[in-house]
């Protein structure tokens, strides 16, 4: 956009809600979410929880693959941001609500799948988190998490950027994740590389030069095993 004195004008984004809503479109976030959907193995008939939902963007991607999705977040302004969302794309096979990841209002074993994306980063206690979404996974089920790596910080994040062409307000959304990153705590990002859950197969990949840790925790299912 170019100002009236033909500058081009910064582009500034003040609304948090605002602010996610353009960060889970970014390409970079997209690729996040391929990922996610892939890795989570989705089926005809699973239902899926997209807990810390954002925007709501993760989900309504995971909507095409699932029976119903489940968009959750602590914040109400973000649960009617995803529900418009929703709304906007003709998706109607979410259920949008407020619910806080220590306390999911939901009965055991429901979930196929679980995503929980840069969220767990910014809690003071995400183990318990990931203990209240191993409850209400399925035996078998995916529990899909998402958070900055140890080498995120907002100058890795804009070297990335400028290696990958990402521009404007992609960038900052990239670097404004780096710079959460490196406000929270080193010991915790690096317990969330490795997070130790019993009864469970862990698998742990790094994405986007080695910035974002992926994790994907399968539950046990005693009835699988021979
Ligand atoms: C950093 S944003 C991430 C949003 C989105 N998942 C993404 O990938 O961009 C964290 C989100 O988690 C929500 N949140 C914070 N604490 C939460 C809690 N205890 N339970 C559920 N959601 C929470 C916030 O309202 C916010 O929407």
């Amino acid at each position: 956009m170019i100002d009236r004195w033909g500058r081009e004008r910064i582009e500034f984004i003040a609304d948090p809600v605002d602010f996610f809503d353009v960060l889970e479109q970014a390409d970079w976030h997209r690729e996040l979410q391929m990922t996610s959907l892939h890795m989570a193995s989705l089926r005809d008939g699973d239902e899926a929880l997209d807990i810390g939902c954002g925007a709501g963007w993760l989900g309504l991607y995971l909507a095409h693959r699932s029976d119903i999705t489940y968009l959750a977040d602590k914040s109400p302004r973000m649960v009617e941001r995803a529900r418009y969302n929703a709304q906007t794309c003709k998706i109607d096979n979410v259920r949008c609500l407020v619910a806080d990841v220590f306390d999911l209002p939901f009965v055991d074993n429901k979930f196929t799948a679980i995503f929980c994306v840069n969220l767990l980063f910014t809690l003071p206690e995400p183990e318990k988190a990931i203990t209240e979404m191993m409850r209400v996974l399925k035996p078998g089920g995916r529990l899909i998490l998402i958070n900055p790596s140890q080498k995120m910080n907002a100058w890795t994040a804009m070297q990335y950027c400028h290696d990958q062409g990402i521009t404007r307000l992609q960038r900052d959304t990239f670097v404004s994740l780096g710079a959460a990153a490196a406000r929270s705590n080193p010991m915790m990002i690096r317990a969330l590389e490795n997070p130790q859950v019993q009864d469970a197969e862990i698998r742990q990949h790094f994405m986007l030069s080695g910035l974002i840790n992926f994790v994907r925790i399968v539950k046990f299912d005693p009835e699988a095993v021979e």
